[in-house]
């Protein structure tokens, strides 16, 4: 399928920020292309029992209850820009305990210092309008000892992805390596891996992602 330019455009903006019925229908698409970098990134994480969690743009946070079904007492936070993603995660995990959801503007953190063991997102990053004091944001609400994950497509993939020239910053893995550790963060793993995905626009697609790990030090 091939879409037109207008319609990749269309798409890249849902993808910035999902809404309305498309996005609804974007935030479903995006369940099953992003499930394995959603899951490998957790999994970076090696989260813990009771442990205080955040993440920075779940979508529709349908990978949530999975995450309860390995680990059922976390104490989850998600924040995102999208009203429609926010309401779709609500609803969608309304049955959790200590799962709460909060809309977000995308530049500040409106948490306490130190507040969150461990901090993950992923397929994000592009869209950071101040990358500096957004990750300088995450920083300063990561516990000192936690650890930070993110999961993304680097600019190698990027580039050869047709929505993506819309709006999406993309990434070399040392240009999120030096923004982060510019925040006074250690990079603990650099971990890239390819996998065979339909892609957003319809098409079978290789692309190789990235999880990064980074600890706040003591
Ligand atoms: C491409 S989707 C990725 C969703 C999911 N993490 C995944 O990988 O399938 C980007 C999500 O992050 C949200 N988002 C974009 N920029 C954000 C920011 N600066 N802070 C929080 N959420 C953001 C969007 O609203 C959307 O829900």
């Amino acid at each position: 399928m091939k879409l037109s330019e207008t319609e990749l455009q269309e798409l890249a903006k849902q993808l910035h920020c999902p809404s309305g019925k498309d996005g609804i229908k974007v935030g479903e698409m995006m369940n099953f292309t992003n499930n394995n970098i959603i899951n490998k990134t957790i999994h970076s994480l090696n989260l813990k029992k009771g442990e205080a969690v955040l993440e920075i743009g779940p979508g529709n946070g349908v990978h949530i209850s999975e995450l309860f079904k390995i680990i059922p007492d976390l104490n989850y936070t998600g924040i995102d820009i999208s009203k429609t993603m926010i309401s779709q995660a609500k609803k969608l995990n309304s049955g959790l305990k200590n799962v709460s959801f909060h809309l977000t503007d995308g530049k500040t953190i409106e948490f306490k210092a130190n507040k969150f063991d461990k901090i993950f997102t992923v397929n994000t990053i592009y869209f950071w309008q101040n990358p500096q004091e957004y990750a300088t944001e995450i920083t300063r609400v990561l516990k000192p000892g936690g650890k930070l994950a993110i999961g993304f497509i680097p600019e190698t993939t990027m580039q050869k992805i047709p929505f993506a020239k819309y709006g999406f910053t993309h990434y070399s893995i040392s240009a999120v390596s030096a923004l982060i550790e510019s925040t006074g963060l250690k990079i603990t793993s650099a971990v890239t891996a390819t996998e065979i995905v339909m892609s957003n626009s319809g098409n079978e697609i290789e692309r190789e992602f990235v999880i990064m790990t980074a600890e706040k030090l003591l």
